[in-house]
């Protein structure tokens, strides 16, 4: 089997501040193949821009990555880097950011200059990692922006980002996004902003590239709604841990975590059906303060006994590639 594109392995995250010390990650470890698309689903707050933000190292200045390593294969010559290990503003690190690894985010806005037209910032991205002739830029601007499903590519290129709707704004993002031809694309609650009918579309949009451009894609979202059906595989976060894994189908049938169990419970039925809606009780604990022991003990609805505020649970399996970090699964939790 070859090797993934990105192994995270135990990555931890520590941020001092005058008012303590945040412990946004504690240990984080995923992967994701060569053109696959994997789903990272939790609530506000357990650390899932942190998780995007340590790959690219755009961390806040307080921040430092204090365990674990980020391996992944790079296009330039298929060599494995340890991106944790990479100092932030080194060639390397830039080559990463700019041209492997794109990002799209939940507004568009914030990736658009407002006072340059669209075409001429994908122009801009082409050329920064491809050094082709200004007339064959504006070509591959106008198939960009075809690609992503843009009505008259060749006049919308000529727009300024507030000429356009949000939906189509969303779009330019992503055909900048995909301008340096990256090999994996992070998209963080990408359609979050977006009326429903608008933000079915822009997914299928993203679904559709990632497979047709053989892309591997990081879709992060609060909203298992989301990822129902643009991904293989899902890591439920909390509290800055990945406290479940497994193919999209068992997540949903055969949730093993109480956690990703009241995470589902909390959402509109996904199929149309009507069905009952339970907001999770109680509240994320603070990140200043990680309690002792498992650290959903302190809403869990399924303890099974004083162990779950004493250790943290070992990530057993469940199923097939399916793992949780529950004591209902382990030995020390009486099964
Ligand atoms: N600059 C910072 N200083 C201190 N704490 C921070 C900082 N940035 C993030 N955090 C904390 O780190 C934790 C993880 O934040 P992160 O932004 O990764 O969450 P998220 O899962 O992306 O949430 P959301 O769904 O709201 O985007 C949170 O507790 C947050 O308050
Ligand atoms: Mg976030």
């Amino acid at each position: 089997m070859t090797s993934p594109l990105l192994d995270v392995h135990d990555l931890s995250v520590r941020i001092t501040r005058d008012e303590g010390v945040v412990r946004p990650l504690n240990g984080v470890s995923f992967r994701i193949n060569t053109g696959q698309a994997v789903g990272i689903v939790g609530e506000s707050g357990c650390g899932k821009t942190m998780t995007s933000n340590a790959l690219l190292q755009i961390l806040p200045p307080a921040a430092e990555i204090t365990s674990g390593h980020i391996r992944y294969r790079r296009k330039l010559d298929e060599r494995e880097i340890d991106l944790a290990a990479l100092a932030a503003h080194s060639d390397e690190m830039h080559q990463i950011r700019g041209g492997d690894i794109s990002m799209i985010f939940q507004e568009p806005m914030t990736a658009f200059s407002p006072v340059h037209t669209i075409g001429n910032q994908i122009a801009e991205m082409i050329q920064l990692h491809d050094s082709l002739s200004s007339e064959a830029t504006r070509q591959r601007v106008v198939e960009l922006l075809h690609l992503v499903g843009i009505p008259d590519p060749q006049d919308r290129a000529h727009d300024y980002p507030f000429q356009l709707s949000g939906g189509m704004r969303q779009r330019a993002m992503i055909a900048m996004a995909l301008a340096s031809n990256p090999r994996l694309l992070i998209a963080d609650e990408p359609t979050t902003a977006l009326d429903v009918t608008v933000q079915a579309r822009v997914l299928k949009l993203i679904q559709r590239l990632q497979r047709e451009l053989g892309l591997a894609l990081m879709l992060i979202t609060h909203d298992l709604g989301v990822i129902a059906h643009t991904v293989e595989y899902v890591y439920v976060m909390y509290m800055g841990r990945i406290v479940e894994e497994g193919p999209v189908a068992a997540i949903f049938d055969r949730p093993a975590h109480p956690y990703t169990a009241a995470l589902l419970q909390s959402i509109p039925s996904l199929t149309g059906k009507r069905r009952h809606i339970e907001p999770i009780e109680g509240s994320v604990p603070s990140a200043y303060a990680l309690p002792e022991g498992c650290p959903f003990h302190t809403r869990c609805t399924q303890k099974v006994g004083p162990i779950c505020e004493q250790q943290m649970p070992a990530s057993a399996e469940v199923g097939p590639h399916h793992r949780a970090r529950c004591f209902i699964h382990t030995e020390e939790g009486g099964e």
